[in-house]
């Protein structure tokens, strides 16, 4: 059984899949870390990142090299990621990396290793899965859809806090970002068909858990 969370940038996504997860038991698959991580390991070893990214044989020896050195936890926390044996975490959010994500996550054959990977750490498993195609493209058989939204001010100043990051400068990131996530031709951020869409500009991370339990008791679950 899977429940997907979409929307854009710092929609609180990560927050209420998390909340969700513990209510329910599930699992948290946080599918921005998989092309976070494919991001920061191609500017960590390759100096000419951006030709790799033309170069579907050389992308997929790229990975095929960095998999064995790979450990993916999908926790009730979230999904912990380990390369050769170090937890990433900060390094997924080095400005540099926030900056090419949404560059490296519209190349297709970049989406068709990821999602691989995705489908087979979901099976059999009871999950709550979030991104921008959760409900669209990898999960289209889901449970429960939902889509968030939140108005682009709302959505910086919440990034800024937790980072503690400059207002300004996050604005910028999560507009260029939602800008090339929403306009790439590969699994465009979208409103995923029968997904149910909260706007959290207004409302708590467990305010919004509220709307999504009440759309699981619609629905017999
Ligand atoms: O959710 P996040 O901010 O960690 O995601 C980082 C980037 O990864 C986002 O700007 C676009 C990309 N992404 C994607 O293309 N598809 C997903 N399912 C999740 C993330």
């Amino acid at each position: 059984m899977i429940v997907t969370i979409d929307g854009p940038a710092s929609s609180g996504k990560t927050t209420v899949a998390k909340l969700l997860a513990k209510e329910l038991g599930f699992l948290v698959l946080e599918s921005g870390k998989f092309y976070r991580l494919f991001t920061y390991l191609l500017l960590k070893s390759e100096k000419e990142w951006r030709a790799l990214l033309t170069d579907e044989e050389r992308l997929k020896a790229f990975w095929k090299r960095i998999l064995p050195e790979l450990k993916i936890k999908v926790k009730k926390e979230g999904t912990a990621v380990y390369f050769r044996g170090e937890l990433l975490e900060k390094e997924l959010r080095l400005p540099e990396v926030e900056e090419a994500v949404s560059i490296v996550a519209k190349v297709e054959a970049v989406r068709k290793l990821v999602n691989s990977l995705l489908r087979e750490l979901s099976k059999d498993k009871k999950l709550v899965a979030e991104g921008r195609d959760m409900g669209s493209v990898v999960f289209p058989e889901a449970t429960l859809k939902i889509f968030l939204t939140a108005d682009e001010k709302v959505r910086a100043e919440r990034r800024a806090k937790d980072e503690g990051r400059p207002f300004e400068k996050v604005a910028e990131n999560i507009k260029k970002r939602d800008k090339i996530d929403s306009t790439r031709k590969t699994a465009p951020l979208t409103i995923p068909e029968g997904a149910i869409v909260i706007d959290t500009t207004s409302l708590s991370p467990e305010e919004v858990l509220k709307v999504v339990i009440k759309e699981l008791h619609k629905r017999g679950l």
